[in-house]
This record gives C-alpha cells, sequence and structure tokens, in this order.
C-alpha cells in the first residue's frame, strides 16, 4: 500500500511519498521564504498554488511512480493557517476524487509525532514539540495524545521569528538566530516564564525587543542568551513530564527541534535522568509531506476516512481532540 501526503498547514507545501512498511519514497518540498519581515498568508497561498503541481511531479518522479499507483491520498486537514491548509485540501480532493482514491485528512501535530517514532524507533515517549505555531509537550494515555504542557501565547518558532524580524533578518528566522548565538559570549538575565507545565514567550519578546533598542547589547549576546532562556523553559517542562508520566523516552518533533543547541540541551537533561533522547533527522523535523502520508497509512489500516463532504480544514484543532484508535 503507497500513500502520498500532501502538507500545507503554513509556509512549506510539502509532498510525501511512504509504503505501509514505513518507506519514504519521496519527501518533496517548497517553503515560502522572505528576506525582511514574517510570513504574508496570501503570499503563500500564491506560493503554494503556484508550485504545487511541480511538486506533486517531482515526487512521483523521486518514487518512480504515477499516480495510478497510488492507493491513498492524505492531506493535513488541521491546525494551521486557513489559507494555505485549503491549497493542500484542494489538491487532496481533486486528486481522490479524479482519480478514485481513498481520502484522509490528518491531525498534523500528531504527524510530527507519529513520523518520528517510525524513524527512530521510539516507543511511548514524551513529545517535546517545538515548531513555529506549536510549541506542546505531548505524550500518550487513555486513547488520546494529551496535552502536559504548552505555551500560553505565542509558539517558539514565531518568538525566534519575531525576534529575527526585530534584527531584520528574514523568515524562517530561527536558523539566523542560532548562528548569531554561536558567537555569543556573555549571557544577559532575561525574565524566565514557566507556570506549571506551560511557558510563555511574550514577555521575554518584550523585554527583548527593549534591550535591543537600548543599544547596550551586542545582537549576538542577546541571540545567545534568548536561545539558553527558552530552550531551559522548554526542557524544564519535558524533564517534569517525564517524571510525572514515568517515561523513558523523550522524542523532539517541530521545526524547532532542529536547532543543534535545543538538541544538546535535551540530550544532557535525558542522560542525567537516565531518559533515551530520540531526535528525527531535519528532513522530517521541518514539516514535510512524508509524515502527513505516514499517518494517512497508519488511520486507513486503523479504518479511518474522510469524506469529501467532511474534508473540510479546521485550522483551530488540537492535539487532544483527536481519537487515536491505532495504538
Ligand atoms: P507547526 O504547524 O507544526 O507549528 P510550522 O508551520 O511552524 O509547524 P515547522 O517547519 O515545524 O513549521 O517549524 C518552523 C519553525 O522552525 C520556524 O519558526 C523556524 O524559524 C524554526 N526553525 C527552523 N530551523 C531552525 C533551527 N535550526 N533553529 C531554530 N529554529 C528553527
Ligand atoms: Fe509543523
Amino acid at each position: 500500500m503507497i500513500c502520498l501526503g500532501i502538507e500545507s498547514t503554513a509556509h512549506t507545501f510539502g509532498i510525501g511519498i511512504v509504503t505501509d512498511k514505513g518507506n519514504v519514497l519521496a519527501n518533496e518540498k517548497d517553503t515560502y521564504t522572505t528576506e525582511e519581515g514574517g510570513i504574508v498568508p496570501v503570499k503563500a497561498v500564491e506560493h503554494h498554488m503556484n508550485c504545487y503541481d511541480d511538486i506533486i511531479r517531482k515526487a512521483l518522479r523521486k518514487a518512480k511512480l504515477k499516480i495510478e499507483d497510488i492507493d491513498i491520498i492524505a492531506f493535513s486537514q488541521s491546525p494551521g493557517l486557513g489559507h494555505t491548509l485549503r491549497i493542500g485540501a484542494m489538491a487532496a480532493r481533486s486528486l481522490a476524487a479524479h482519480y478514485s482514491k481513498p481520502l484522509i485528512g490528518v491531525n498534523h501535530c500528531i504527524a510530527h509525532l507519529e513520523i518520528g517514532n517510525l524513524t527512530t524507533g521510539c516507543k511511548n515517549p514524551i513529545l517535546l514539540y517545538a515548531s513555529g505555531a506549536n510549541t506542546q509537550i505531548i505524550a500518550y494515555e487513555a486513547g488520546k495524545y494529551r496535552i502536559f504542557g504548552e505555551t500560553l501565547d505565542i509558539g517558539i518558532g514565531n518568538f525566534l521569528d519575531s525576534f529575527a524580524r526585530e534584527l531584520g533578518l528574514g523568515f524562517p528566522g530561527g536558523p539566523k538566530i542560532y548562528e548569531l548565538a554561536k558567537k555569543g559570549k556573555t549571557y544577559i538575565d532575561l525574565p524566565y516564564s514557566v507556570k506549571g507545565m506551560d511557558v510563555s514567550f511574550g514577555g521575554l519578546l518584550t523585554n527583548l525587543k527593549q534591550k535591543l533598542k537600548s543599544g547596550k547589547y551586542s545582537k549576538e549576546d542577546l541571540c545567545f542568551s534568548a536561545q539558553e532562556t527558552v530552550f531551559a523553559m522548554l526542557l524544564e517542562v519535558s524533564e517534569r513530564a517525564i517524571a510525572h508520566c514515568g517515561k523513558k523516552e523523550l522524542l523532539m518533533g517541530g521545526g524547532v527541534a532542529c536547532n543543534r543547541r535545543l538538541q544538546q540541551m535535551a540530550k544532557d537533561m535525558c542522560e542525567a535522568r537516565d531518559a533515551e533522547c530520540f531526535i528525527p533527522s531535519d528532513e522530517f523535523l521541518i514539516d514535510n509531506g512524508a509524515m502527513i502520508a505516514w499517518l494517512g497509512i497508519i488511520e486507513y489500516k486503523a479504518g479511518n476516512k474522510t469524506r469529501i463532504e467532511e474534508s473540510r480544514v479546521m485550522p483551530y484543532e488540537r492535539t487532544d481532540e483527536v481519537d487515536v484508535n491505532w495504538r
């Protein structure tokens, strides 16, 4: 069985082709970026409209398949930017209807988790899901992926991207902040905001903007200190979730988890408490079509299907609203 998965929750239009054995035959994508400023949803839509046909062809070529060879069409149905989600949904519906293939709409956050399970071999982890729009600590308990902690305001990636914008850097800002942070030498005290199992970044962002404007601190030191602070916050709640849930595995997911400093801090924390740290390769951390295709396979095997009339996108669906009937 072969599934073609379509990712379009935000900046990336991705197509993945995956078999039911978990072999990734293709994982092609194109990402909307800017030199300055953040994502403009209408521009992201234009980007996806311009590239989707080409990415589908590229993926099929890479997999050495024709569209007729595909058994299932999966797409990210939730959560994300309504504008861009609709492009993927439209492409999925037309392929499914035209070629008479079953359609499956999946939750993007859960796809990050399941591709992590597949590519790293972990079994029952605490997921530290750190991406642009989302920051959540997730684990499977009693039929659902439960959220044990999360951001109370913006996602960590949005925080990094917003600060990058203040620094005059374009989108995505996370990798650029990482490069500047490597040259930082002095840690500057910043507000550290963990409330119970939740985190927040808004106050810290305001504080950083003020410090930047004051001209008293170097950009490098500010980036270094910002990273150290927010990553420590994430790992504090991840560690507590591991302890409370009695788990032995930490899995990382989402684009911000590509950050090598965050990866190192996660490995150190796991080593200190005798847990195992699982980190997918960058290709599967950032938004990609393979994760959508893989969750499509899992859900299809569990008997899930999405009728065309039920395939409207759900920009605000939460991870813990999905019934997990495949574990
Ligand atoms: P979601 O819908 O899951 O929230 P997303 O649309 O934000 O996902 P991802 O590809 O999961 O997309 O994450 C993108 C974020 O990852 C951006 O905010 C980007 O700045 C950040 N990012 C990418 N690479 C790095 C890196 N090396 N270090 C830090 N941040 C990074
Ligand atoms: Fe994502």
